[in-house]
């Protein structure tokens, strides 16, 4: 195979395992926005040379109330996008595409999880005429709730095309939403109602997942306990028809208000750095932090990195599937604020991969014809497991352009995707970016970017990645380094809600005068980055962030518990697991039952996705003598061993005892 013609390598000695390369095909590239690696160099010079022209022409191709005065006014860490200007992100995603004559286009496809009788599953189009209807609608209920430009609403809802209306509302209104992520628990959901002061919420009586039924209703009565006093109100959307409690006064049915709604709502014009939304996300303490998006500099972005990253051209019959759920931040850019603008149908799907059978992506892109297909590594995995014969079943050749998402991709999963998937003819765009960056950071363009199976290869326009050693010097290529974004973007995350000191320490205090993503990386001779993943105690389960530190305090709050340290472990599907070590209180004895227990204790705390993998019951913690947990031992021990019961995890901790001899002696 030939190396890759965009920048020839002298450095001959320098061996990377991972050779293959994948060139854009030629009619691919000749019908997207950027057509050629010289067109992409070209532009990302302008980007850096120009960093204030390119995002301003950018941004007027979204539509302003009243156009900016200023593009960027940066004191780091404070980065002000489009001052002077004022826009509605609601507006930009919807009106704007009926004002243009497009209001009977397609703007959202969903899918329901159940099959019906007839054998079909439930498929609803919304129209942009549809979804400015639904939206302004909703906009007048909030209104009439009381809430106020600035109030944070908290939705907690299944994947329902009314969970995309009531985000499009809030916007519409100047209300920051804060989405809870449907399989968060009770606890969590208290936690963040209180944090953002969140008056509203809305929510479902239940979602759809693998036939059975999550209890989203109840689970916010048990926040409304947990969190007392601090909601007022909440719209409830039926959806599964399980039986609810509904308390009059503070529990209202979707169905009545809307009913009574007026279909008119005019956006109310928002300064660019208005408050769009806040998306709590993990971090290194017990306590989830709240990522502050703002109104202009967001929109653009993700509009901008949606456009070229997925090559989204509207009027082309293209069909954009992103299957992450609206409550992680991938939903958020590129299930709507991204792709609407785009005109481009963005299809949601209500549940699992795998029900009725390990196929229904498959059939859903088929009877769809999707054509873009947004997806995570631990998805992929799965997939592989399940078998080529699933997805052989199905006409895949609506596809022509495959993403991935949310961790790094390993090599063998990513071939897998480009040949079973993709068919061998599809790009795979493997998007590197975080809930604090708002959209793609470093990314392929599908046209342009000569892909490497593993590698999200080169930064998108305007970002400056580099790879640094903690003094923020530039490390020379292949070495492993902290990932650092040394200009500001316009998506990026503009502070943590209520926590100015955390904002300062987490992203900007380790390497100075850049932006930390806490990834470790190294960028390749042809500048490639290649994602080592995190280097803070913050774990990737399924693609989704999760802090040990949570998953710790959640286990010390069982009574049984004396100390718990948590460690990620390898996981064929996840990616990561959770291994968690933990000492009881005295008289307690690990049993089985006990390890059962704590396992769904930490699912009630937090959710589903923070139950532990393994439990090791284990009489002490590795320790140094300042009372710090030695992590790393126990990151081998979780890596090394299979679990082989209680006793064995004891014989572990007298060869931990001995190591920390030798380390302390
Ligand atoms: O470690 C990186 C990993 O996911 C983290 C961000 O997680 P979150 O904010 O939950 O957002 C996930 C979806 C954007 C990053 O710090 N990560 C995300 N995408 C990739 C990745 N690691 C490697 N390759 C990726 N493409």
């Amino acid at each position: 195979m030939p190396a890759p013609n965009h920048s020839a390598s002298t450095d001959i000695t320098s061996i990377l395992k991972e050779k293959r390369f994948f060139a854009p095909p030629a009619d691919f590239a000749a019908r997207s926005h950027i057509k050629s690696l010289d067109d992409y160099q070209r532009l990302y010079k302008r980007s850096m040379d120009d960093p204030e022209g390119f995002w301003a022409e950018a941004a007027r191709e979204l539509y302003w109330f009243r156009p900016f005065t200023s593009v960027l006014d940066w004191h780091i860490p404070d980065a002000r996008w489009f001052d002077g200007g004022q826009l509605n992100a609601s507006f930009n995603c919807v009106d704007r595409q009926i004002e243009a004559g497009h209001g009977d286009d397609v703007a959202i496809i969903w899918e329901g999880e159940p099959i019906g009788e007839d054998g079909q599953p439930e498929v609803r189009r919304l129209t942009y005429n549809d979804l400015e209807y639904e939206v302004a609608k909703l906009a007048n209920v909030l209104d009439d709730l009381g809430v106020n430009k600035g109030e944070v609403v908290t939705i907690y809802m299944g994947m329902v095309p009314e969970l995309a209306i009531a985000v499009l509302a809030c916007a519409r209104i100047g209300a920051p939403h804060s989405v809870i992520f449907g399989g968060f628990s009770a606890t969590a959901i208290a936690d963040r109602v209180s944090d953002a002061k969140s008056k509203v919420v809305i929510t479902c009586d239940g979602s759809w997942r693998r036939g059975k039924i999550v209890p989203l209703k109840d689970n916010v009565d048990e926040a409304m306990q947990l969190a007392s006093g601090v909601v007022t109100h909440t719209i409830v959307l039926r959806r599964c028809g399980n039986p609810i409690k509904m308390m009059p006064g503070r529990d209202h049915e979707w169905e009545d208000l809307m009913s009574r709604a007026e279909p008119d709502r005019d956006p109310t014009p928002m300064e660019a750095e208005d408050l769009l939304f806040i998306l709590y996300t993990s971090g290194t303490t017990g306590k989830p932090k709240g990522i502050m998006h703002t109104t202009g500099g967001y929109s653009v972005f993700t509009y901008l990195t949606a456009k070229y990253a997925f090559d989204l051209r509207p009027d082309e019959g293209q069909v954009y599937w992103c299957t992450a759920d609206v409550g992680w931040v991938t939903g958020h850019s590129y299930i709507i604020y991204g792709i609407l603008p785009n005109r481009v149908p963005s299809l949601m799907y209500e549940g699992a991969p795998n029900y009725p059978e390990p196929d229904r992506f498959w059939d859903i892109i088929a009877r769809h014809k999707v054509t873009t297909f947004y997806t995570a590594p631990t998805a992929i995995r799965a997939f592989m497991k399940w078998g080529e014969a699933h997805p052989g079943k199905h006409d895949l050749s609506s596809l022509r352009l495959l993403g991935t998402v949310g961790e790094p991709i390993n090599p063998e999963a990513w071939m897998w995707y480009h040949r079973v998937i993709g068919g061998g003819r599809c790009p795979v765009v493997d998007t590197f970016w975080q809930t604090e960056t708002g959209g793609h950071m470093i990314t392929p363009l599908p046209g342009a970017t000569p892909t490497k199976p593993g590698s999200c290869t080169l930064p998108f326009f305007g970002i400056d990645a580099a790879i640094v050693d903690e003094q923020g010097n530039e490390k020379p290529a292949n070495t492993g380094g902290l990932l650092a974004i040394r200009k500001p973007w316009p998506g990026m995350l503009r502070g943590i809600y209520g926590d100015r000191k955390r904002f300062i320490e987490t992203y900007f205090s380790r390497i100075k005068g850049m932006y930390f993503p806490a990834d470790g990386a190294r960028r390749d001779e042809d500048g490639y980055f290649w994602i080592m993943g995190r280097v803070d105690d913050v774990i990737n389960v399924s693609g989704h962030r999760l802090g040990t530190m949570e998953v710790e305090s959640a286990l010390v709050s069982h009574p049984a518990v004396a100390e718990a340290a948590v460690v990620a472990m390898p996981h064929e599907i996840k990616g990561q697991g959770i291994a968690a070590f933990v000492t009881l209180k005295g008289g307690q004895q690990p049993t089985e039952d006990l390890r059962t227990e704590l396992v769904n204790h930490v699912g009630h705390e937090i959710g589903h996705i923070a139950k532990p993998d393994q439990i090791r019951f284990t009489d002490a913690l590795p320790k140094t003598r300042s009372g710090k947990i030695m992590r790393r031992l126990l990151r081998e021990i979780a890596e090394g061993h299979e679990p082989r019961g209680d006793t064995t995890t004891l014989e572990d901790f007298s060869v931990l005892a001995r190591l920390r001899e030798s380390e302390e002696g």
